[in-house]
């Protein structure tokens, strides 16, 4: 069984991602480290993120990497989602995220073009949404939990320009699957939106 769940930064989709993948016992991976880690091996070679060749380059990064507490930052992910504008970039990295999905075992995928690109055949599509303003507040505390303290403002200014910028791109567009199950966690906790979560893919599993 594959599991894809995309969605905006900050909605949930991670934590709903982890949740399925204890409750089902699948292997998870969080797709949006893959773009951050080559965002950050882009500056810290001090290229240009939006320079194509320099972006292509930062594919082969190094794996250990992806533990790295960097790629948390709203600078990494800021440039994610510049990195992950360019057709290359996002080729470079579909291998990786397929061999992954095709596990005999199924998998748990998240990110922005699970349900669309990288797993149309999934058997559960999760959409997973809030209002911007929300999920700013939730990335904002986040943040400040790891000594990151960024303003409100600053966070929900870098929520909307990413939003933005990953809706209006043409490769792999954010974009809800047509037969994803949209699953709005703004006013949701936790414990709720996984409980609605399991209860979508337990529908679709009839
Ligand atoms: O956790 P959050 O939603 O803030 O970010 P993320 O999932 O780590 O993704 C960071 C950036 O990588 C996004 O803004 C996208 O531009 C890009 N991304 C993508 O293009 N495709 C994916 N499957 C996952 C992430
Ligand atoms: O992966 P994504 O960027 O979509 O979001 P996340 O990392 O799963 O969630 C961002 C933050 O919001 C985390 O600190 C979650 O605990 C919190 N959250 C929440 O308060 N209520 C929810 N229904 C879902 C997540």
């Amino acid at each position: 069984m594959i599991i894809a769940v995309d969605g905006p930064a900050a909605s949930g989709k991670g934590t709903i991602a982890r949740a399925l993948a204890l409750h089902y016992a699948l292997p998870h991976l969080d797709t949006g480290l893959l773009y951050r880690a080559v965002a950050i091996t882009v500056l810290r070679a001090d290229g240009d993120p939006a320079d194509p060749a320099d972006a292509l380059a930062a594919c082969a990064f190094d794996d250990l990497l992806l533990g790295d507490p960097e790629l948390r930052s709203e600078k990494a992910g800021a440039a994610a989602s510049v990195v992950s504008a360019h057709p290359a970039v996002r080729a470079a990295l579909v291998d990786r995220q397929r061999r992954f999905a095709g596990q005999p075992s199924g998998a748990i995928l998240d990110g922005r073009d699970i349900g669309t690109v990288i797993a149309p055949e999934a058997a559960a599509k999760l959409f997973v949404t809030a209002d911007p303003q929300v999920r700013a507040t939730r990335r904002h505390a986040e943040l400040a939990g790891r000594g990151a303290s960024p303003g409100l403002d600053a966070v929900l200014a870098d929520i909307r320009a990413r939003d933005e910028r990953d809706s209006a791109r043409a490769a792999a567009p954010l974009r809800m699957a047509d037969d994803a199950v949209l699953i709005d966690t703004t006013d949701l906790n936790v414990a709720e939106a996984v409980a609605a979560a399991i209860a979508a893919v337990e529908a679709k599993r009839g």
